[in-house]
């Protein structure tokens, strides 16, 4: 009996991990583009008014966004690493920022394009204008940009 009960224990919780696993995504291909073929040399010449070195206050206006009304942070999480309570039952997971190699690879305009357009079959869902402004969503990005430590 003890045996057997101790066998059910365990086959339950090898369930229980392995319907976890596929729930909660990995990121998929995050160095792979996301917006379409044809429509993604206009979105690389979508420009950010705040330029390449966005100010501390325009960054610290992104964060407010983040973590405030966009509700980014809930996927993405505080740390922008992509384990945010929400982010973490989703598959494909969303975006870890932290990852330096995914903003080199990443034009703003590309950024602005998944925020406006979402990225579709997954949790990424349009957010511009929606949940916040085209204005705020550059300032997000600045945010998610100083994720990247490097
Ligand atoms: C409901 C969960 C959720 C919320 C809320 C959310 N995201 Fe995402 N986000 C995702 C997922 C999932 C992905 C990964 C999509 C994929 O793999 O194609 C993603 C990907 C991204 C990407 C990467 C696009 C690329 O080119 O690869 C950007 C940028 C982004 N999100 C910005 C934001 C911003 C800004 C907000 C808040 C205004 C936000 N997200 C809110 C789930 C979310």
């Amino acid at each position: 009996m003890k045996f057997s009960m101790k066998v059910l224990v365990m086959a339950t919780a090898a369930m229980f991990l392995t319907t976890g696993l596929a729930i909660g995504g990995e990121e998929k291909d995050p160095l792979k583009a996301r917006v379409p073929a044809d429509k993604r040399s206009e979105a690389k010449k979508d420009k950010s008014p705040y330029g390449k070195d966005a100010s501390p206050e325009i960054i610290a206006e992104g964060k407010a966004i983040f973590e405030g009304k966009g509700t980014c942070v809930n996927c993405h999480g505080k740390d922008g690493d992509g384990n945010g309570p929400a982010g973490k039952v989703l598959n494909p997971g969303p975006r870890n920022f932290t990852n330096c190699k995914f903003h080199k690879k990443r034009k703003d305009g590309e950024l602005m394009w998944v925020i406006k357009n979402g990225s579709p079959g997954t949790g990424m869902v349009p957010l511009i204008p929606a949940t916040i402004s085209e204005e705020e969503g550059w300032k997000v990005i600045a945010y998610e940009r100083s994720f990247c430590k490097d």
